[in-house]
């Protein structure tokens, strides 16, 4: 009778898993998907950022502009978190936004630069896809679209990758290979034993106290603050700094220089200095956050997909330091 029991539980999660991915059809919202997505692995909670519950709400009346921008350009809360005409603060900075990455398409495709911005480096929460590759950027949103992409932080994009059309999603693709190397550098990283007191905000990001407080970091812990609380405005000229612990960097390296011999080192398929090679993509200068949860997810089986294969042998050989110090070593390369 137990050894029955225990067989059934054993198969309970195929099956829970074959519903789930039955379940993502087109028109599927991604409130209703968030409660079928993965946990977050005990250790890495605070790579996958949720925002805090009731956040004050700003001023429904009050304008805003962007530090840089032009002062003619004054925007409303809700305008800045227009999902389908959010901010394009510098218009002459970059190409021409094709309209899916401008405005999207209603209901289910917002715009692309709401969450990854103009400039495509994006906040900690999401990803940057700045300088990524055509047919890389394709293949994630088809990954995100076939369940192969299950984190906390994936129901939007699989709301809109059951919905988007194969032109639309060339053109966004295109449009963000291309954005130039110099407008990549995203991340300053600072290695110390105490960082800015800091706490989680809108979106999830984290944005410093008002104080002069410090607090210390941990061992095992990255903080990755806004630089600024324009952050919130989706000022895209405003980035973010990880404070990673004493140490992390050097151990980082030997991680991805191949741990001692233990495996390929991550340079030989992601490309000289992390800057990305055929089809596996750039690493450096990326959120510490964004890294550890991929590294996180491929551990753990949560980011599935055959393009994976190579990247299997290594993630399995990563311990959760390894994991927290080679995303704080590659976060700090130049892009
Ligand atoms: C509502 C916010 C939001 C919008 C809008 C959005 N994304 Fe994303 N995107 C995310 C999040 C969050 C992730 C990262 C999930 C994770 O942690 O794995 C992501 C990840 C990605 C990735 C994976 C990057 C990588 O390195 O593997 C690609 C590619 C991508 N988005 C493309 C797009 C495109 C193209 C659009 C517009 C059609 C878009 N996204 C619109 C939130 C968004
Ligand atoms: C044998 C080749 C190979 C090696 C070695 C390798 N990778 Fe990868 N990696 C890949 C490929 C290919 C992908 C893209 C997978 C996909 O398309 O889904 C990838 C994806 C990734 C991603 C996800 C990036 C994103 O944009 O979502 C991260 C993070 C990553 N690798 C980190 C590392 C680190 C750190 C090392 C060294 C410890 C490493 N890789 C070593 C081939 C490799």
């Amino acid at each position: 009778m137990k050894k029955i029991c225990f067989a059934a539980l054993a198969v309970v999660p195929l099956l829970a898993w074959g519903a789930q991915a039955q379940a993502f059809k087109p028109g599927s919202v991604a409130r209703d998907i968030a409660p079928q997505m993965a946990k977050p692995a005990a250790a890495f909670e605070w790579a996958y950022p949720v925002a805090p519950a009731n956040l004050p709400k700003p001023d429904p009346a009050a304008t805003f502009t962007a530090t840089g921008a032009d002062p003619a350009m004054k925007l409303t809360a809700k305008q800045i978190g227009n999902s389908f005409g959010p901010p394009d603060w510098f218009p002459k900075e970059h190409a021409p936004l094709p309209q899916i990455v401008a405005h999207g398409r209603e209901p289910h495709v917002p715009a692309c630069a709401l969450c990854h911005l103009p400039n495509g480096n994006g906040h900690p929460e999401s990803a940057s896809v700045s300088g990524l590759t055509v047919p890389y950027i394709i293949a994630q949103m088809h990954a995100f679209r076939d369940g192969e992409r299950t984190n906390l932080r994936a129901p939007a994009m699989i709301e809109m990758a059951l919905d988007i059309n194969e032109k639309e999603l060339r053109e966004a693709a295109v449009y963000f290979s291309k954005i130039a190397k110099s407008q990549q550098k995203w991340i300053r990283v600072v290695e110390t034993s105490r960082a800015p007191a800091n706490h989680p905000g809108a979106g999830g990001a984290r944005f410093f106290d008002k104080g002069a407080e410090t607090v210390p970091v941990p061992p095992d812990m990255i903080y990755e603050v806004a630089e600024g609380d324009e952050v919130e405005l989706r000022n895209d000229h405003v980035g973010f700094v990880d404070y990673v612990p004493v140490g992390s960097l050097a151990k980082g390296r030997t991680v991805a220089m191949g741990n001692k011999g233990q495996m390929r080192t991550c340079g030989s398929c992601h490309g000289d200095d992390y800057r990305g090679h055929d089809e596996a993509p750039r690493l450096a200068g990326r959120s510490a956050y964004y890294l550890i949860r991929q590294l996180a997810d491929m551990k753990s089986g949560v980011r599935k997909g055959s393009a994976l294969g190579k990247m299997k042998d290594v993630v399995g050989k990563l311990s959760d330091a390894d994991i927290l110090n080679v995303a704080a070593y590659l976060a700090s390369r130049a892009p």
